[in-house]
């Protein structure tokens, strides 16, 4: 069996109940509005992060409303979080369609963004549950801080890998850490399941942005744009290895650029990447994926049955070897 169908197979009903209620939400009474939440509908993503609300409620417990508005409430600011990232990126394709500022304009995608975040926090308010409110809070926090971070360091010149680790804590594990979080609450389970499962969620977090930084390096279609982050000035695991390790002389004028907050041009990019591939980055990368990968199944509570085990390690093992 394959792995998306392992996870599946636990939560299938749930997981179809709730692709309903999430579209069943994206309406307004504003026409442009709805026809921009409409656009979203009929293109979702993965649902990574509802899955693991689920996964993880239904392992400890049941799976009810509160756990559908928590699954809600951190889809839909992702969602939001993808519309923000596409126009600061300036990118044009998302999820193999055009990005919602390539279909619509820059104005209508920040403005659906800032629509989502506020219907996000109104899920969070069905839940009925502080600690939720609070774990999305302190989320929606840490979204942008890894955002501005990144941009910090491309100012400073100050790449290095203890960085590069906070910034994709903050901007991507951090919302996996909020789902495991809220899906103990929703469903009822002690404080050591939180520790257990935020655990679990951080190092599925940081896999999965190592393993979308990988997808950059190549030329594959993934749906959304590779080649950009190093024009976009981000500098990620495989290229930071390299510079720490490699003394080829040709990232010798690269490394100067970068130190002083300087962009590198195409030939550079190109220079960067070629040197990250041949000479180990990529494959330092994966086995950090690797030790992570293995950090999060040993988080996984030892009480949980068979059943849901399999699907948290499928979960995982979908996060490191999917290709798309
Ligand atoms: C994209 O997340 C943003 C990152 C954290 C890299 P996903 O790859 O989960 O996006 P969708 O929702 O499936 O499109
Ligand atoms: C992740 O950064 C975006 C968020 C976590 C909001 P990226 O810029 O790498 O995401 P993609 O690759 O565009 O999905
Ligand atoms: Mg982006
Ligand atoms: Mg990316």
């Amino acid at each position: 069996m394959d792995l998306l169908s392992t996870i599946k197979k636990t939560i299938e009903q749930e997981i179809a109940d709730f692709n309903d209620y999430f579209k069943s939400l994206l309406k307004s009474d504003v026409m442009l509005m709805n026809d921009a939440l409409s656009f979203l509908s009929e293109s979702v993503g993965k649902m990574m992060r509802p899955m693991l609300v689920i996964l993880v409620s239904k392992s400890i417990g049941n799976v009810d409303e509160k756990n559908f508005s928590a699954a809600a409430a951190v889809e839909m600011l992702h969602t939001a979080s993808l519309l923000h990232d596409d126009v600061i990126d300036e990118s044009n394709k998302r999820r193999g369609r055009p990005s919602l500022n390539t279909r619509f304009n820059n104005n209508v995608a920040v403005l659906t963004g800032d629509y989502m975040f506020s219907m996000a926090l109104n899920c969070t308010a069905k839940t009925g549950d502080i600690r939720v409110i609070d774990a999305i809070s302190i989320m929606g926090r840490d979204l942008p801080n890894g955002e501005v971070m990144q941009v910090e360091l491309q100012q400073n010149g100050s790449y290095s890998e203890e960085n590069y680790l906070k910034v994709i804590y903050y901007k991507t594990a951090s919302l996996f850490v909020c789902c495991a979080a809220c899906a103990v609450y929703t469903a009822g389970g002690s404080d050591e399941y939180v520790e257990k499962f935020s655990n679990y969620a951080k190092y599925a977090g940081l896999c999965f942005q190592m393993k979308d930084d990988i997808f950059d390096y190549y030329s594959n279609d993934i749906g959304k744009p590779t080649g950009s982050d190093m024009s976009e000035g981000k500098i990620t695991l495989p290229a930071l290895y390299v510079l720490r390790t490699s003394s080829n002389p040709l990232l010798q004028p690269i490394k100067e650029k970068l130190s002083n907050g300087i962009y590198l041009d195409e030939k550079e990019i190109e220079t960067l990447i070629e040197i990250s591939k041949n000479e180990g980055g990529i494959d330092y990368t994966n086995s950090c994926i690797e030790n992570y990968r293995n950090m999060a199944i040993e988080s996984i509570p030892e009480d949980i049955e068979n059943e849901y085990r399999d699907a948290l390690i499928a979960y995982i093992d979908y996060v490191i070897s999917r290709e798309k």
